[in-house]
């Protein structure tokens, strides 16, 4: 059975899926009995099942997918100072991860359909600084994986993926996961899979592997005593594990339900002129984090901060998300002013896109209903649908 998370909002935009208390009650009694709260036989068999499911050799568990970004990007040695290409569309963890490392995010434009870090664009900003290509999965979306694997191989570059909302997604048929030198997975309340908190670096490189299980513990060596690593106190609870188990075991069920929630945000909205979904290229399977349109005002009789709006005094919260793009952050302002206005796309989608509500336990009926406050928002604007 699932407890519904009783979110005090009518209509939030995300509600993490948790399992009933009483079901777990035995395997939490287990843990506080066993003296071993962290990192113990939770965190291992989720470390086994995750990187089983991916096929990837080496899945590491993390007490948040920031930590994660942090610890992977510090493990692979990055020179510092040295220019990573990421994308401009993204959340904040993903660059701030590269200033914790001394690193310098060079962003990069997105593709308009799928809103993913556009290869073509990419391969132009390449400079001899350049030592990374850092692309994201976004909303679920992974994106031309065989493009980024090519730049960083023709370029000499080192690859790795910000796949925090791609859990359970794919690539031609291969699991998010296993590309690049390594990719971080978040599982914070709004993902598909969630530990309440807590993250996972997967990789196929033992070395990186080994490294990344020791700086997750401050660094030490496997000793306990000599630090070999600059690391973080970074590690994964029991308890954090058990939740995140019980969430990935269902993971087919959530992706299904928010098929469905999707399919029917599609339905009824994809009517309007000037409203367009994010694209799901046939060879992905998308996570289905995050359902996001696009208002084009040049189109559509309103816009998003409308539409923003009007649901919110309707109790329906929606996230203008990703906003404002990165580069147009005070914080990345002041770091990069010469990118401001040389990223088209990402402004774009930037200033038209609204994340809807959509959770794994949702119910249709609840779609529907927001929906029609998204109808009645159109219709006062003089739209009607024949
Ligand atoms: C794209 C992206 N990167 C990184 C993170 C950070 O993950 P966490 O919140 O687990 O630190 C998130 C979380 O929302 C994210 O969406």
């Amino acid at each position: 059975m699932v407890a519904i998370g009783q979110s005090s909002l009518i209509h939030p935009v995300m509600n993490p899926t948790l399992p009933d208390p009483e079901e777990i009650l035995d395997d939490l009694r287990g843990i506080f009995k066993s003296g071993r709260v962290t990192i113990g036989k939770h965190v291992q068999a989720l470390e086994e099942e995750i990187s089983d499911w991916m096929e990837v050799k080496h899945a590491i568990a993390m007490s948040s997918g920031t930590s994660g970004l942090m610890l992977l990007l510090h493990a692979l040695g990055l020179p510092k100072g040295s220019e990573v290409i990421t994308p401009s569309f993204t959340f904040a963890a993903t660059a701030h991860a590269l200033l914790w490392n001394g690193l310098r995010p060079v962003f990069c434009d997105s593709e308009p359909r799928t809103f993913t870090l556009d290869a073509e664009a990419a391969e132009k900003l390449i400079t001899e600084r350049t030592t990374a290509i850092y692309p994201v999965c976004i909303f679920g979306v992974p994106g031309d994986m065989d493009a980024y694997q090519k730049l960083a191989d023709n370029y000499d570059l080192a690859l790795i993926f910000d796949s925090a909302q791609g859990l359970g997604s794919r690539f031609k048929g291969k699991a998010v996961g296993s590309f690049g030198n390594g990719e971080v997975f978040s599982m914070s309340p709004t993902k598909v899979v969630t530990a309440m908190e807590g993250g996972l670096v997967t990789t196929n490189d033992d070395i990186l592997a080994h490294q990344l299980r020791q700086m997750r513990d401050y660094g030490k060596a496997p000793d306990g005593e000599d630090m070999l690593w600059r690391g973080l106190s970074a590690r994964m609870t029991e308890v954090n594990a058990l939740i995140a188990r019980w969430s990935f075991a269902r993971l087919d069920k959530w992706i299904a339900n928010r098929c469905a929630i999707m399919s029917l945000y599609q339905e009824r909205l994809s009517q309007y002129p000037g409203v367009s979904f994010q694209y799901i290229p046939p060879e992905c399977v998308s996570s289905r984090n995050y359902v996001v349109i696009l208002l084009d005002p040049a189109i559509c009789r309103i816009n998003r901060d409308t539409l923003y709006d009007w649901l919110k005094t309707r109790s329906v919260q929606t996230k203008r998300y990703f906003y404002p793009a990165l580069h147009n952050q005070t914080l990345y302002k002041r770091l990069e002013p010469e990118t401001l206005s040389r990223l088209p796309v990402s402004e774009r989608i930037a200033s038209q896109s609204l994340a809807l509500p959509m959770y794994s336990h949702m119910e249709l009926a609840e779609v529907d209903v927001i929906c029609n406050y998204i109808d009645e928002c159109f219709f006062q604007a003089g739209v009607i649908l024949e």
